[in-house]
Order: structure tokens, then C-alpha cells, then sequence
């Protein structure tokens, strides 16, 4: 049945998709009218050749560059404006991410600050009420994902870990999106399989999220998050057995975008407010957190709307033809526990070592998000407590 809730749509990013494509990058940029590239990126990434590909396209290009190869998970605040301070010095024109959500998010940030001098990423801060803070339009920014995860080549978001209030914050707005993208598998081939897992994971989750938000999702984000889910579910297992699975890639790279568009437009919930503190509190990755906290979390919502729940299984491969919605929705809760197991990450917060006498203060962490009102389910803290015990 159609979503026929009021939503919106607004990408302003071109994508080139295609296995070999990253090295079509200078004269991408140099079609543009660009001057010089800050090339914003992780060190991992230059000690493995995966920026060969991009730096050698650019010199074929005849583009000035320079290379910030320090980013690190969860970029703070402060280096996202020393990358926009080296922008300004090297007088970059505009900015290419190349690597996982931290890179590309960086270079998001140092697109705007380098279009506005003097400005600080946290002045940029916002929910939805909050976008378009800037007074200079952002610098063009390109992006090459190095994983399938965030989809951060697709969204309005710039995630900012804000170290000095230690708070994770968000920068919004349809004009962060980067100008041109390209989704090429080959530049995920050295990803390690559980780094894939937790990517892919993140990934399955947007779309999952945005499909049963109830802020934004509409025709369009449930489109489009059915379809991410269903490549993601098709695929994950081949590309985290062998992320040189360029096949397998091409459709983790699409569904990861997928799942950047629909979060721009439906908001997350509550696998994301539940595993954002397991992050703060145990260090453990974003996509692992997802993981150990999405099962649970479809098991406690599909009651609220079975028949959007047997959707799921139908995506994920579930004969569901002489299912009712309820055992259909059901379906779909084993299906997806089953997914997460098969990528081998952590199963339960035992298993990762999460202390359960932090779940009531983590579960309170959840609930000035908000994300817990965005849930179909409605409930109290009480019940994100349940649902830490249960994945414990
Ligand atoms: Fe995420």
C-alpha cells in the first residue's frame, strides 16, 4: 500500500556508479572549473595504495592537490577546523573525501568553512530546524566512499563529535550533499570483513530506520529504504566473505546511498539512540552497536505495524504468500537476526563486554535524543532498558 504521508526530496548530488570509475576523478573535478583539491582521507588508506588510484587521476588531470591524511572514527570538532584552516592556507577551490563516513564528513565540513572564513563547524550545528546556517555557499565537494556504510556521499548530514561538551552533534542541510560522487567497488576491496560487517550493517539500518520513522518517511524514503534493505540483505554475506567481491560491492555501495537519501529524509530511531551510547560508554564501533541492537529492537516494533514489517520479509527473500502480516512481521525479525549473525560480529553485549549496570543511564542517554519518540512503538525507558537486557 502507498505512503501517501506529505514528504520531500532534495539531492543536488550527480553519482557516477561503475566498477573502475574512481579513477575518472580529476577530470571530474577539472570539468568543474576546480582549482586546487584538498583531498581529505585516512592514513590507512595511503599506506594501502587506495589513494593511488585518486591522486594519479588527478595529476593526469593537471590539478594542484594537497592531502589531510589524519582522520581518525568520530572527527571532533576541532579537527574539522584545522581541515578547513589548511584548506584556507593551501587556497583549495574544493574538497574530495575519500574513505569512510569520518572522511567524507570532513570534507563536507571543510567545503563550508573554506567558502566561509573565520567560521567554526559548531556554528553550523542543527537539527532540521537548523539547516542552511551558512552565508557563503559551500565550496563544491566530491566524495569517494572506501566503504559501504553511512552513505555520507548521499545525505544532508555532517556528523561532529563535539569533544569539549562530549556530545556527538550533527550539521544539516540538502546544500552539504557533495556536488559528484562516484561509487566504484574496486575502492573497497582491502576493507577487512568485519569493518564491511559493521558498514553494511549501519547501511541496512538507515533504510530500516527511515522505513518505520515516523517523522518523514514517505512514498519516496520507503522506496527507496526497501529496496537498500533488499540489496544490502542480498549481498552483505558475499562482500563481507570477500569485500574484492566487486559485484556484491557495486550493490553495498548503492544500497549504503540509498540509505543516505531516505535518512536525509526520515529520521532515525531508537537502534541508533541505543547503540550511540554503547559507542560512548565501550568504545565499540558504530556498526557494531547497530548490530547488536537491531534485532532486538525490530522484535520490540513490528507490533506496532505488522503489515509494514512483512514487507521486510518479503525484501529479504521470505516466502510470505501464505503468511499473515503478524507471521510475516515475525519472519522478518528472524530474518534479521539471522543477517546480523551471518556477517560474525558480536551477538550480544555480553559478548562485547558491556557493563549492564549502565543500562538505565544509557537508556536515559537514548531518551534525550529523542530518537525513542521517533519509534512506532511507543514506551518508556523502561522498555530500552528491556531491550539492553535482552541483547545482553
Ligand atoms: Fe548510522
Amino acid at each position: 500500500m502507498l505512503n501517501t504521508n506529505p514528504g520531500h526530496f532534495h539531492n543536488q548530488g550527480r553519482l557516477n556508479c561503475g566498477v573502475g570509475l574512481a579513477a575518472t576523478i580529476g577530470e571530474e573535478i577539472k570539468k568543474r572549473g576546480c582549482g586546487k583539491v584538498l583531498v581529505v582521507t585516512e592514513e590507512i588508506l595511503v599506506k594501502l595504495g587506495v589513494l593511488d588510484t585518486v591522486t594519479q587521476s588527478l595529476k593526469d588531470a593537471g590539478l594542484d592537490y594537497v592531502v589531510f591524511d589524519k582522520i581518525e572514527a568520530d572527527p571532533s570538532a576541532h579537527l574539522m577546523d584545522s581541515i578547513g584552516e589548511l584548506g584556507l592556507r593551501e587556497q583549495a577551490t574544493c574538497v574530495l573525501g575519500v574513505g569512510g563516513g569520518s572522511s567524507m564528513d570532513s570534507a563536507k565540513a571543510a567545503s563550508i568553512l573554506i567558502a566561509n572564513p573565520g567560521t567554526h563547524i559548531l556554528d553550523y550545528k542543527g537539527d532540521y530546524t537548523g539547516v542552511n546556517r551558512y552565508k557563503n555557499t559551500p565550496a563544491p565537494c566530491f566524495a569517494i566512499p572506501t566503504t559501504a556504510g553511512t552513505g555520507s556521499e548521499s545525505s544532508w548530514n555532517i556528523a561532529i563529535n563535539d569533544t569539549d561538551n562530549v556530545k556527538k552533534v550533527r550539521a544539516q542541510s540538502p546544500f552539504y550533499v557533495p556536488v559528484f560522487s562516484i561509487l566504484d567497488a574496486k575502492m573497497m576491496a582491502t576493507v577487512p570483513g568485519p569493518v564491511a560487517a559493521g558498514c553494511g550493517i549501519d547501511a541496512f539500518t538507515h533504510c530500516f530506520e527511515a522505513y518505520i520513522s515516523t517523522n518523514g518517511a514517505w512514498a519516496f524514503s520507503d522506496f527507496m529504504a526497501l529496496e537498500g534493505m533488499r540489496l544490502i540483505s542480498e549481498h552483505i554475506r558475499q562482500f563481507v566473505a570477500n569485500p574484492g567481491n566487486t559485484e556484491a560491492g557495486q550493490a553495498m555501495l548503492i544500497g549504503a546511498t540509498l540509505g543516505g537519501m531516505c535518512l536525509s529524509q526520515a529520521a532515525l530511531g531508537i537502534v541508533h539512540g541505543l547503540a550511540k551510547p554503547l559507542s560512548a560508554h565501550f568504545h565499540i564501533s558504530h556498526g557494531t552497536a547497530n548490530a547488536l541492537m537491531l534485532p532486538h529492537v525490530v522484535k520490540y516494533t513490528w507490533r506496532a505495524n505488522p503489515a509494514k514489517f512483512a514487507k521486510v520479509a518479503e525484501i529479504m527473500g521470505v516466502d510470505t504468500r501464505n503468511m499473515t502480516d503478524i507471521q510475516a512481521a515475525k519472519a522478518a525479525c528472524e530474518a534479521i537476526a539471522e543477517m546480523c549473525a551471518d556477517t560474525g560480529l558480536p551477538r550480544s553485549l555480553k559478548d562485547a563486554k558491556v557493563d549492564p549496570a549502565k543500562f538505565e543511564q544509557m537508556a536515559e542517554d537514548c531518551i534525550q535524543g529523542k530518537p525513542f519518540f521517533l519509534n512506532p512503538c511507543k514506551g518508556t525507558v523502561k522498555d530500552l532498558v528491556n531491550i539492553y537486557k535482552n541483547a545482553y
